[in-house]
C-alpha cells in the first residue's frame, strides 16, 4: 500500500494516541482574521482550525499565512488542537501554504487539514512534504498529523485509503457544504433534507461510510459545518444525527454554536455513570472474586464481553471530556 513510503515506523506519536484528543468542537477562524485569531484563544472549545481555504479570499491568502504564523507562535491557545487548513492539491497554493505554516510555526502546530482530499496520493504527497519540513526544521518526525476533509464523490469512493495513506491521519472530516454542491444535491440549507427528499436521510450514506472508513483505521470523524449559525436549534439536530452514530465531533462557526458542539458529543451525565458502572460491574464478576462469570447482572440488566466493549466507548468519550462519575460500584455481598 502506498502508504508504507510515508512515515511508517518512524512515528514516535502513534495513531491511537492521536485520536484520544477530544475534538467535540472545531472552531472554524479565517486566517485573515487577526481579532478572530486572537478570539478563539478565550473560546471554550476542543480544536481551533485557523483556515487559508475557503474562508479567505485569494488576495487576502498571503496575509493570511502571515497571521496565523503570528498566532501559533504568540500562542495562548491553552490545550486546544492547533490546525491550519491548507488549499487544496488542485490549487496553486497548497505547497506555499503547508512551507510557510511549518517554517514559521512548526513547533506550536498540531495538524495540517488538507481539504477536497480525492486519493490517497494526495495525503501521501502531504505526509512527504511534512517530513521534509519536519527534518529541516528541526521537528520531531511525525508530529504534525494530518486531517483528511472528503468533500465530493471521488473523495468518497476513495475513503478507506485515504484513511490508510499515512500514520499521520488523525481525523476523517466530512465537508458537507461542497460535498452536497458536487453530488448536485438541491438542498441549500447545509445538513437538512433536499426539498422532495422524504425517503429518509440524504446524508445517512455519507456519513457512515465516512464513519466506517474511520473507526476501521483508529481515525477521528469529524461532522463539517453547519451555515445557519443564528439557528442552533437546527445545529443541535444535524449534530445530534451524526453524534447518534457515532462521530466525535463537528465544526463550529460561531460561538453560539460550542455549547451545544460540547455537549451533543459528550455522553449524557446518566449515559457515562451507566458505562462505567458496567466496566466496574463486568471487572468484578470476571474476577475471581466474582466467581469468574462471563455473564452476570447489574440491576435488571445482563452484561458480557460485549456490553462492556460498549460501555468502553461511552467511558473513554466521557473521561476525555473530563466528566466526573457520580454513582459508585458496590460489590455484592
Ligand atoms: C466545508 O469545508 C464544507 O465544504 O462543508
Ligand atoms: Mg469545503
Amino acid at each position: 500500500m502506498g502508504g508504507s513510503v510515508a512515515t511508517l515506523g518512524l512515528m514516535s506519536v502513534t495513531p491511537s494516541e492521536r485520536t484520544l484528543r477530544p475534538r467535540r468542537s472545531n472552531l472554524a477562524v479565517p486566517g485573515s482574521s487577526e481579532k478572530m485569531l486572537d478570539k478563539a484563544r478565550g473560546l471554550p472549545v476542543d480544536q481551533v482550525f485557523m483556515d487559508i481555504e475557503d474562508a479567505v479570499a485569494p488576495l487576502a491568502k498571503p496575509q493570511a499565512r502571515k497571521n496565523i504564523v503570528a498566532a501559533l507562535n504568540e500562542g495562548g491557545y491553552g490545550d486546544k488542537i492547533r490546525t491550519v487548513r491548507v488549499n487544496d492539491w488542485t490549487t496553486q497554493w497548497t505547497y506555499a501554504d503547508v512551507i510557510e505554516v511549518v517554517e514559521g510555526a512548526g513547533a506550536n502546530l498540531d495538524c495540517i487539514m488538507l481539504p477536497k482530499v480525492q486519493t490517497a496520493d494526495q495525503v501521501i504527497a502531504l505526509d512527504l512534504l511534512l517530513t521534509q519540513l519536519e527534518k529541516t526544521n528541526g521537528l520531531e518526525i511525525g508530529k504534525i498529523g494530518i486531517e483528511a476533509q472528503i468533500e465530493n464523490a471521488l473523495g468518497l469512493i476513495n475513503v478507506d485509503a485515504i484513511a490508510q495513506a499515512s500514520p499521520r491521519v488523525e481525523t476523517i472530516i466530512f465537508g458537507p457544504a461542497d460535498f452536497m454542491a458536487s453530488i448536485n444535491m438541491k438542498s441549500l440549507v447545509v445538513g437538512e433534507q433536499p426539498p422532495g427528499y422524504d425517503t429518509g436521510d440524504a446524508y445517512h450514506y455519507i456519513l457512515m461510510r465516512i464513519l466506517m472508513a474511520a473507526r476501521a483505521f483508529d481515525k477521528q470523524a469529524i461532522d463539517g459545518p453547519y451555515l445557519q449559525i443564528k439557528d442552533v436549534a437546527g445545529f443541535e439536530r444535524v449534530a445530534g444525527r451524526s453524534a447518534a452514530l457515532g462521530f466525535d465531533g463537528k465544526w463550529v462557526l460561531h460561538p453560539g454554536q460550542i455549547d451545544a458542539a460540547n455537549e451533543v458529543y459528550s455522553p449524557r451525565q446518566e449515559d457515562y455513570d451507566h458505562a462505567e458502572m458496567i466496566l466496574d460491574a463486568y471487572d468484578y464478576s470476571t474476577s475471581a472474586a466474582g466467581g469468574a462469570k462471563g455473564a452476570a447482572m447489574l440491576g435488571d440488566e445482563m452484561i458480557d464481553e460485549a456490553s462492556r466493549k460498549m460501555a468502553l466507548v461511552v467511558a473513554s468519550k466521557g473521561r476525555a471530556a473530563g466528566m466526573t462519575r457520580t454513582q459508585t460500584f458496590t460489590a455484592p455481598e
